[in-house]
């Protein structure tokens, strides 16, 4: 798929499921195209989901941050003037009476 062949979902065609590196296939979608993005992205280090390159099994905390970053910069640029994000996600985990910081700051959400 590209920029040119993305085809906005239509009432004859009201769904469009593309499927793979979320990193890539954003950046398939032409701005200002999407009303709504929800995201329960992998935390840092936690679980492995089997795929190749997957979010959260970066070696360092920071490539870990920055891969969300890029891809919330491209969700910032997909998003209509009206559409909301809403990211689950939690900024640290417990193990053993440890608290880990799973996301470097807590986040003010306007
Ligand atoms: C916390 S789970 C969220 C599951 C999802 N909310 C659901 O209900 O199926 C995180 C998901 O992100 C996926 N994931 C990890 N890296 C990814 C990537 N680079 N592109 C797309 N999905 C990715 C994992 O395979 C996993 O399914």
């Amino acid at each position: 798929m590209t920029k040119n062949s993305f085809n906005e979902p239509t009432n004859k065609n009201p769904l469009l499921v593309l499927n793979g590196d979320t990193r890539n296939l954003i950046k398939e979608i032409p701005d200002n195209t999407i009303q709504c993005a929800i995201t329960s992205p992998p935390y840092w280090g936690v679980r492995d989901y089997g795929i190749e390159k997957q979010i959260g099994a970066e070696t360092d905390l920071n490539d870990y941050i920055l891969n969300l970053v890029s891809i919330f910069s491209e969700v910032r640029r997909v998003l209509r003037p009206d559409g909301t994000f809403w990211l689950n996600i939690g900024n640290t985990y417990t193990s053993i009476e440890i608290s880990w910081p799973l996301f470097p700051f807590r986040a003010n959400v306007a």
